[in-house]
C-alpha cells in the first residue's frame, strides 16, 4: 500500500485517484477548484463515467479515496504526486501549460519530504526537464524528487478498464529508480510496461493519439471515395481489419474526431514539430481534413432537403462520443451552429451531455427522448452514436417527423431496412451518395 496524490481531478484525475485507490493505495485527490472538492466530499461527481461513482464511493467508505484543495494536506506522508491538471491548446495549437506550471510550483513549495512527481496530463515532449527547473526553482529548500512521465492511455467511455486493463505503461525519466517505483504501482495492472526517457515517454503518447486520429481521417477520406464509387466503407473496414497490420479498431467512418484529446494532441504535435523549422504535413492535413466533415455533412443534408432555411433539424446524440457527457470539440457543436447560420430551427436530444449542451449551444431546443425530438422535424440527424439510439421504434419515429429523412453521422443503421421503412436515408461512406 502507497500513499498517492492526485492534482486534478477531471476525466484523468479522477479515475486516476479512484483507480490507484481501489488497487489498495491511499489516495489524496487535490483540485483548486473548491466547488468540485465540496460535491466530490457529498458523493457528488464533477463528471458523467460509467462505473466511476460506484468505484469512488467504495474507496471513499472503506478510507482508501479522499479529496482536498490542501497541497499541505495532499502532500503529507505522500510519496508519489501525480499531476492531471488541463492543458488546453493555446490560440496557436501549442499546449497551454500554465496549469501544470501552477500545479508544479505549488508541490515545490509546498513538499517536506522526497517526491516523485509523475506527469499523468499529456505535455509537449520536454516538459519533463522543464517541471524540474520550476521545482528546483521553487523549492524552500533543497529536497530530493524525480519527475516521471507516465502518459495517461484512457478512453471517455471506459476509462475505467482502460486503466485497470492497459494495452501498456509508459514510464519515462532520468532517475531510473523513481521510475521503477512508479512501476511497481502498475505491476498488479499485468500490462507490458516500457521504460525510457522522459522526451520519448511524452513523444510515445502524442505519436499515439496522433497515429489513432490519422488512422480515423484515413478511413473517412475512403468513406467519401466510396460514396463516389458506390463501396459499402463499414464493409470495407472489416475486409481491412483482418489484416493484423491494420487491425479493427479506429475504422469507423463518420463525423470525425472531437474530444479533448485529439484535437488538441494532433495540434501540439504540429505546433513543436513547427517551432523546430519542420513543416507536418501529415498532421496539418488530418486536423484540417476532420474539421472539414462537419461542414460536408451539413452540405449534405442541405442537398438532401433542397435547402435549410425555416427546416427543424433534430440532433440525435450531442456528445463528443458516446458514454460520456463531454461536449469538448464535439461534432455537434459545430454543425448545429452552421445548420443555425443556414437559417435552421435546431433541436436536439443527448442521455446525459444536456446541461453541457445548454451552455455551449444556447440556442437550441433540447427534449427528453428521440420520439419527442421527431415531432415535426423534416430530417433527424445522428450525431452520437448511444446504444438506445439503436434499437428505436424507427416506425414511430417516421411516423412522427414531418418529413422521414435521416441523415445518419454514425452509420448506426442500415440503409436498405431504412429505405424499405420509407426513410430517405444517407450514411457516411454507404454507396453512391443519393
Ligand atoms: C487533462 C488534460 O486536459 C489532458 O490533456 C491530460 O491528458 C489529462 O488531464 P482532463 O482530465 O480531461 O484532461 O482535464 P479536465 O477535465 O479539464 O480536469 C482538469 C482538472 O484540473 C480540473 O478539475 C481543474 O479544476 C483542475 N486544475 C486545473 C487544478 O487542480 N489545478 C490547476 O492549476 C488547474
Ligand atoms: C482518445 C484515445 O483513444 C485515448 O487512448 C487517449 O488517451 C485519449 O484520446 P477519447 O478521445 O476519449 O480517447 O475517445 P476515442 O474513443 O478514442 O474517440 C475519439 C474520437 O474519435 C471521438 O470523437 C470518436 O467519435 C471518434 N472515433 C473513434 C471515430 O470517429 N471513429 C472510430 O473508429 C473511433
Amino acid at each position: 500500500m502507497k500513499q498517492i496524490c492526485v492534482v486534478g481531478v477531471g476525466y484523468v484525475g479522477l479515475v486516476t485517484a479512484a483507480c490507484f485507490a481501489d488497487l489498495g493505495n491511499r489516495v489524496i485527490a487535490l483540485d483548486v477548484n473548491e466547488k468540485r472538492i465540496e460535491n466530490l466530499n457529498n458523493g457528488i461527481m464533477p463528471i458523467y463515467e460509467p462505473g466511476l461513482e460506484e468505484l469512488v464511493q467504495r474507496n471513499r467508505r472503506a478510507n482508501r479515496l479522499c479529496f482536498t484543495t490542501s497541497y499541505s494536506d495532499a502532500l503529507n506522508e505522500t510519496e508519489f504526486a501525480f499531476i492531471a491538471v488541463a492543458t488546453p491548446s493555446g490560440i496557436n495549437g501549442e499546449a497551454d501549460m500554465q496549469y501544470v506550471a501552477a500545479a508544479a510550483q505549488t508541490i515545490a513549495e509546498t513538499m517536506t519530504a522526497p517526491l516523485i512527481i509523475i506527469n499523468k496530463s499529456t505535455v509537449p515532449v520536454g516538459t519533463g526537464d522543464w517541471m524540474a527547473d520550476i521545482v528546483k526553482r521553487y523549492q524552500k529548500k533543497t529536497i530530493p524528487f524525480a519527475v516521471v512521465s507516465c502518459p495517461e492511455f484512457l478512453r471517455e467511455g471506459t476509462a475505467i478498464s482502460d486503466f485497470m486493463q492497459p494495452y501498456r505503461t509508459v514510464l519515462g525519466s532520468f532517475d531510473h529508480e523513481a521510475a521503477e517505483k512508479v512501476a511497481q504501482l502498475h505491476l498488479s495492472l499485468r500490462a507490458p510496461i516500457v521504460i525510457t526517457d522522459l522526451r520519448t515517454a511524452e513523444m510515445i503518447k502524442y505519436a499515439s493519439n496522433a497515429f489513432l486520429a490519422t488512422k480515423i481521417s484515413f478511413i473517412n477520406e475512403i468513406a467519401d471515395i466510396c460514396e463516389a464509387l458506390g463501396a459499402d466503407v463499414k464493409e470495407v473496414a472489416i475486409g481491412m481489419g483482418y489484416d493484423k497490420r491494420i487491425g479493427p479498431a479506429m475504422l469507423d467512418a463518420g463525423l470525425g474526431w472531437g474530444g479533448s484529446c485529439f484535437p488538441k494532441d494532433v495540434k501540439a504535435l504540429a505546433f513543436m514539430a513547427e517551432e523546430k523549422g519542420l513543416d507536418p504535413k501529415i498532421l496539418n492535413t488530418v486536423t484540417h481534413t476532420n474539421y472539414d466533415r462537419r461542414r460536408k455533412v451539413v452540405r449534405n443534408v442541405k442537398k438532401m432537403l433542397g435547402g435549410l432555411e425555416g427546416k427543424t433539424i433534430g440532433l440525435l446524440g450531442l456528445a463528443f462520443k458516446p458514454n460520456t457527457d463531454d461536449m469538448r470539440e464535439a461534432p455537434s457543436i459545430d454543425i448545429a451552429q452552421e445548420l443555425i447560420a443556414e437559417g435552421a430551427t435546431v433541436r436536439a436530444y443527448d442521455p446525459v451531455a444536456l446541461e453541457n449542451a445548454h451552455n455551449l449551444l444556447p440556442a437550441i431546443e433540447t427534449t427528453t427522448d428521440p420520439y419527442t425530438l421527431a415531432r415535426d422535424c423534416d430530417a433527424l440527424m445522428v450525431l452520437t452514436e448511444w446504444n438506445e439510439f439503436k434499437n428505436i421504434d424507427l416506425e414511430r419515429v417516421r411516423d412522427a417527423m414531418k418529413t422521414p429523412l435521416i441523415f445518419d453521422g454514425r452509420n448506426i443503421y442500415d440503409p436498405a431496412e431504412m429505405r424499405a421503412l420509407g426513410f430517405t436515408y444517407r450514411g457516411v461512406g454507404r454507396g453512391f451518395d443519393r
